[in-house]
Parts: structure tokens; C-alpha cells; sequence
């Protein structure tokens, strides 16, 4: 056995989403986002779900900061519902919502944890998508705006801030794959609602410096090595594809390359949204990137040439979470690795990491969850293995403090270190809430 240590100015956290735990999805004035008219629609979501009510933290807030305190957690990232604080995506703003997202800010302070605020976890104001949504220009301007008035308002307190979270999901799964909100299958859209997307971000980012000169101001990408089934040409380059898809899209202009040629050329899409200026604007350099990582992607061309026989790599028996998802812990060293040494961000945080697997409470009321412990501690180690060889991971987020609503899945699939009955609200630390307590404690894991 040996110890992965961490420095010692590691940060240890856990992370949530405004829609996912929140609930209270009318009230105090809240406007209504993408998510609520999607998970209203029948058939949007899995067995009709909706984050109507979901782990009803918009009134059991503080019950769950004194539940962080107890795990020990240093850091919590959690996102602001946008049509909160303006229920029609711009213009008026509705105080109750600042405040009860300045009472959680305090609340943290005062237990010691140090808030880390994501901007955009997907639940775009309603008004702003009639008004054409991420795919409209205007969407941008407003999500400026609302990046103003939130670091106005918190960036007395709050140092850390993320634009967004995923925009790839935002944009490709809400708006060309249609499993997300608002539920579009429109390639078009698609490429104008990430170009969008990123321009936001890169206007929001001197503006939050503005209103916190300190801040630590970064974006959250979903990462994952997108590996060839085989050696064979047509499968590393559908591999390399799709890394371009994924990775590559983000990545380059936020690194100042902008949009990468082979995928421009592939879509064969115009780009004319692209404005004179918005390059460098997306290019603001960035305190941190951070890195959502679950698993990798193994892909096979569609077509195989006939003069190419290589055989198929079959991946040994690989272990998969509920969400069908590979356990590939060495993809987190991998990704870590390549941003380290082929961008130049400046340092790194795990803004997620986790599975989903079918907690159960058992007889005597406990849940153990031993296959998430032995999830999170295998990565826990590659992340160690990272910055042994220079990466600057500066912090860890598991995914996610608490069982939530976890989009067109809607309950079935449970994240949380934390068990929520959806019945009583009743919350549970599972094994591997003790367990990342320990962990944060010793500030490390023994593998
Ligand atoms: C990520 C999302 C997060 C959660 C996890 C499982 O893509 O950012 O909200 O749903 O996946």
C-alpha cells in the first residue's frame, strides 16, 4: 500500500447545479428556465420527472451546508440559477433571488468553505431561447449582463468563478442531439449556439475581474480521451475527429488557436457568425480551466475501407458505472497531462468527477456504496499521478454532494455522496461521504 498525498494547499470539494438540486422552480419570483418547459414536456425526461421540487435545497439550504461541514469539504461549487435573479434573462432583477443566493455565500464563509460559483449550468432564462436562445447573438450580450450583476453582487465574497459549465452539452446535446433543453436537432444552430456560448464567456470574463480584482476566473470543459477502437487509419482518424468535436472546438480558441481547421473544414458549415474581434475576445486569458472527467470515448469509424483489416481492439471486460460509462481512471492522468503540456492554462481544478450506481438504503438505515468509493479513490490516484509529474492541479470536486436530478435521466441514476430520499428529503451520508471525509482530512488516499 502506499499514499497518494496531495500539497498541502490542495483544494478538496464537492459540486451541484442550480436545476438539479434546487427546486422552488416558481417561486420568489424565479422567471422559468429551458429546463423547466423541457422536463414539463412529456416524454423530455425519464418517468416525467421534473426538477420541480428535486432535493429541495432552495429551502433546506442550510441543512446542507452544515452536512459539508461535517464531510469537512473546503470547497463547494454550486451555480446560480440565472432566471432567479432575472426572471426574463435581462432587465429587472429580483432581489429575492440575489438573497437567497447571498445567504448561502455566507453561510459558507461562516463554515469555513470557500465558494466556487459557476454562471451557466444550463438553465437558460425561457424568455432569452424565445427570443432564439444561445443560437441568437443578443444571448451573449445578456449572459454579460447577468455575469455583471452576479459579480457585483457576490464578488465581495466569492473569489472563484466559472463562466460555464460544459458549453459542448449546452450546445450539442441541447441543440443538435435534442436530449437536453431546449430539445433542438439543428446543426446550424448547433455551431452558432458554442460560438455564442464562448463568446459570453470571454466578454464575462474582464467584467468579473472588474467587479473582483482578485477573482480567479476560469470555464469547466467535459474532457475525455476519445481513443480509436483499433490502429487502423479510419479509426484514429474518426478518433481524431472526434476529439476535435469535443475537445478541440473549446480548447483552441479559448487558448487563442481559434476554431480547428479540420473541423471546420469537415462540418463544411458557414461560420459566418464568427464577428471580427470575437477570436480574441473568446482568448481572455483564463486563472484555471477546469476539467470534468468521467470516462473516455472509444470510437470506431462508420466505415471500414476494404483494404484496411486490422482487427477491432475488444477492450477487456471493462467495468461500466450505471450511466453505461467506463471506469477508465487512467483517462483522468491522460487529459490532465495533455492540457498541462499542450495548452497554456495556467492551472487546473477536477471540476467534476463521480458515478452513478443503484444506492440502496440497507436494513440498518446505511447506504454502501462501496463501488463509488473504489471509483473515486482510483481517480483520486491518477490525479496524484498528475501533478507528481507537473501538472498544476490545484483541486478536486467530486460529483456531486448530493443524489440529484440528473437531467433527461431525471432520479434514476444517483450521483450524491449523499443520499436523498425524494419522499421525506431526508439526506444520508453514504460510505463514500465518510470516506471522502477521511480523505480531505488525511489529505490524501492510501491505494
Ligand atoms: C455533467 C454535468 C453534471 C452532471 C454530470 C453527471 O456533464 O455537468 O451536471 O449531470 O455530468
Amino acid at each position: 500500500m502506499t499514499h497518494t498525498c496531495f500539497p498541502s494547499n490542495f483544494i478538496w470539494g464537492a459540486a451541484t447545479a442550480s436545476y438539479q438540486i434546487e427546486g422552488a422552480w416558481n417561486e420568489d419570483g424565479k422567471g422559468e428556465s429551458i429546463w423547466d418547459r423541457f422536463s414539463h414536456t412529456p416524454g423530455a425526461v425519464a418517468n416525467g420527472d421534473t426538477g420541480d421540487v428535486a432535493c429541495d435545497h432552495y429551502h433546506r439550504w442550510c441543512e446542507d451546508v452544515a452536512l459539508m461541514k461535517t464531510l469537512g469539504l473546503q470547497a463547494y461549487r454550486f451555480s446560480i440559477a440565472w432566471p432567479r435573479l432575472l426572471p426574463a434573462g435581462r432587465g429587472d432583477v429580483n432581489q429575492a433571488g440575489l438573497d437567497f443566493y447571498d445567504r448561502l455565500v455566507d453561510a459558507l464563509l461562516e463554515a469555513g468553505i470557500t465558494p466556487f460559483v459557476t454562471l451557466y449550468h444550463w438553465d437558460l432564462p425561457q424568455a432569452l431561447q424565445d427570443a432564439g436562445g444561445w443560437p441568437a447573438r443578443a444571448t451573449a450580450e445578456a449572459f454579460v449582463e447577468y455575469a455583471d450583476l452576479a459579480s457585483r453582487a457576490l464578488g465581495d465574497r466569492v473569489a472563484h468563478w466559472i463562466t460555464l459549465n460544459e458549453p459542448f452539452v449546452s450546445a450539442v446535446v441541447g441543440y443538435l442531439d435534442g436530449r437536453h433543453a431546449p430539445g433542438h436537432t439543428n446543426l446550424d444552430e448547433m455551431l452558432a449556439a458554442a460560438h455564442h456560448l464562448l463568446l459570453g464567456h470571454g466578454w464575462a470574463v474582464p467584467v468579473i475581474r472588474q467587479n473582483r480584482p482578485q477573482a480567479e476566473v476560469g470555464i469547466v470543459l467535459n474532457l475525455g480521451g476519445q481513443h480509436p477502437a483499433s490502429p487502423s487509419p479510419a479509426d484514429r482518424a474518426a478518433a481524431w475527429r472526434q476529439d476535435g468535436v469535443i475537445h478541440r472546438w473549446f480548447l483552441d480558441p479559448l487558448a487563442g488557436r481559434g476554431y480547428p481547421a479540420d473541423v471546420v473544414q469537415w462540418r463544411g458549415r458557414p461560420m459566418d457568425f464568427v464577428m471580427g474581434g470575437d477570436l480574441e475576445h473568446i482568448a481572455a486569458p483564463l486563472d484555471f480551466l477546469g476539467v470534468n472527467y468521467y470516462t473516455r470515448g472509444i470510437v470506431r469509424s462508420q466505415e471500414i475501407p476494404e483494404n484496411e483489416n486490422e482487427p477491432r481492439t475488444v477492450f477487456p471486460n471493462p467495468e461500466h458505472t450505471e450511466m453505461g460509462w467506463e471506469v477508465y481512471p487512467e483517462g483522468l492522468y491522460e487529459i490532465l497531462g495533455r492540457l498541462h503540456f499542450c495548452y497554456p492554462f495556467p492551472a487546473l481544478y477536477v471540476t467534476e468527477n463521480g458515478a452513478a450506481y443503484p444506492d440502496q438504503v440497507g436494513p440498518s438505515g446505511e447506504v454502501d456504496d462501496a463501488r463509488r468509493v473504489s471509483y473515486l479513490e482510483q481517480h483520486l490516484v491518477q490525479a496524484g499521478r498528475a501533478i507528481a509529474v507537473g501538472v498544476p492541479l490545484r483541486g478536486y470536486f467530486a460529483w456531486s454532494l448530493l443524489d440529484n436530478f440528473e437531467w433527461a435521466h431525471g432520479y434514476s441514476k444517483r450521483f450524491g455522496l449523499v443520499y436523498v430520499d425524494y419522499r421525506t428529503q431526508q439526506r444520508i451520508l453514504k460510505r463514500s461521504a465518510h470516506w471522502y471525509g477521511r480523505v480531505i482530512a488525511a489529505n490524501g488516499v492510501m491505494d
